[in-house]
């Protein structure tokens, strides 16, 4: 066990059927009145922000709408969105969508609340100060992002991911509604699914793990092995989609508080580069990045087979940890992910270069097990 641990949730979780169209007592209790809200055309497009807005219309003044992020959002719709909640004099941000438009919103309420440019604030620690109040409200179950104090934007002068990491980055608020995940379609629902999982995986076996996010980490395992294929193959499936919504969220706690890891250190590399969803990325990369791990902290793993449901049946642990690894590879196959970086337009001939990438992404940072940049390109090798 670590001798030292932190472990902290800022944010207030709601979930209730419905109550993403209920949040006027939400509102009242954070004392704003001018409310800028953030989304992306699919948001719009799946009729989802509209029954929000009208919900709304009694409790506060909608000064602004927001509704152009892209799938991988950008420093530069991060500063137009920006200008934008300036102008309107916006007192509260609601963010409603997958991890693009709640990190946009993120990013928004930093040059909102301290001025200047969004790139002064790159970086640890480097936010001087309590933000605008937010409300997150997933319609994705992956990032966890509601929950957590990292917003990850995409440098496009550079293809780079950029990591935001403070406290205050923390929103106020999760609404977590499933009936906002019923029109997310099978291969973002798988995708997004996988992220959540390598967070409750990458979190478990991290240098920062902790009981508190062990609990949540194995957990959130359970509960993804156990509904994913059916938020997959059954979108109207509300158990299943509640399940999901609300491991995705316990995951977000965990790695919130312990971390990643090599799985998310390549993911952030092949997405600056090659702009892979971030979902697929991980969930290409979580059997090669286990299997490198599991040599330092297999006990972890054999705790990680069980929660995919492996039985031990009087196995060896390195039969289990194999048999945990294949469970996750099977879990997938089965939900339509690709699984090879060839398969997702990577040339082979890239491979150094992302990960050259890899070796100084923050999260590698937490990995378990120091790897050599030689290694980071075995793995690469491994998965093309
Ligand atoms: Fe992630």
């Amino acid at each position: 066990m670590q001798e030292f641990f932190e472990f902290g949730i800022g944010t207030r979780v709601l979930y209730k059927l419905g109550l993403a169209n209920e949040l006027g007592p939400v509102i009242d209790e954070l004392g704003s009145q001018r409310v800028f809200i953030v989304a992306d055309k699919g948001v719009v497009a799946a009729g989802l922000l509209a029954p929000v807005v009208e919900g709304l219309r009694d409790s506060a003044e909608i000064v602004g709408i927001f509704d152009s992020v892209p799938a991988n959002s950008s420093v530069a719709k991060v500063m137009e969105g920006a200008e934008a909640a300036i102008a309107a004099q916006a007192d509260l941000i609601i963010a409603i969508g997958g991890g693009s438009p709640l990190d946009t919103a993120k990013g928004i309420r930093i040059v909102l609340t301290n001025g200047g440019h969004l790139l002064d604030y790159q970086g640890y620690n480097v936010i001087p100060a309590p933000l605008t109040p937010m409300i997150a409200i997933p319609t994705t179950s992956g990032t966890g992002s509601e929950v957590t104090p990292f917003a990850v934007i995409l440098d496009d002068d550079q293809d780079l991911k950029l990591s935001f990491a403070s406290r205050y980055l923390v929103p106020d608020v999760a609404i977590l509604d499933p009936l906002l995940t019923r029109s997310l379609p099978p291969g973002l629902t798988a995708a997004t699914g996988m992220d959540a999982l390598s967070h409750a995986i990458e979190t478990f076996v991290s240098t920062e793990n902790s009981p508190f996010s062990d609990g949540l980490a194995l957990t959130a395992i359970d509960m993804i092995a156990n509904n994913l294929r059916d938020a997959v193959q059954s979108g109207n499936d509300i158990d299943a989609r509640g399940q999901m919504l609300i491991a995705a969220c316990m995951a977000g706690m965990a790695c919130a508080n312990s971390y990643f890891g090599v799985i998310h250190a390549l993911s952030h590399a092949l997405g600056g580069k090659f702009h892979v969803h971030h979902g697929t990325a991980n969930s290409i990369f979580m059997p090669v990045g286990m299997r490198f791990n599991s040599a330092v902290v297999p006990h972890r793993y054999v705790r990680i087979a069980h929660a995919m449901g492996v039985i031990a049946g009087g196995r060896s642990d390195s039969e289990v940890i194999a048999d945990g690894i294949s469970a996750v590879a099977t879990l997938a196959l089965d939900c339509g992910i690709p699984t090879r970086l060839r398969d997702v337009g990577v040339p082979e001939e890239a491979l150094p270069e992302l990960a050259e990438i890899a070796m100084v992404d923050g999260a590698i940072f937490h990995n378990p097990r120091i790897a050599t940049e030689a290694e980071l390109l075995e793995m690469l090798k491994e998965t093309w």
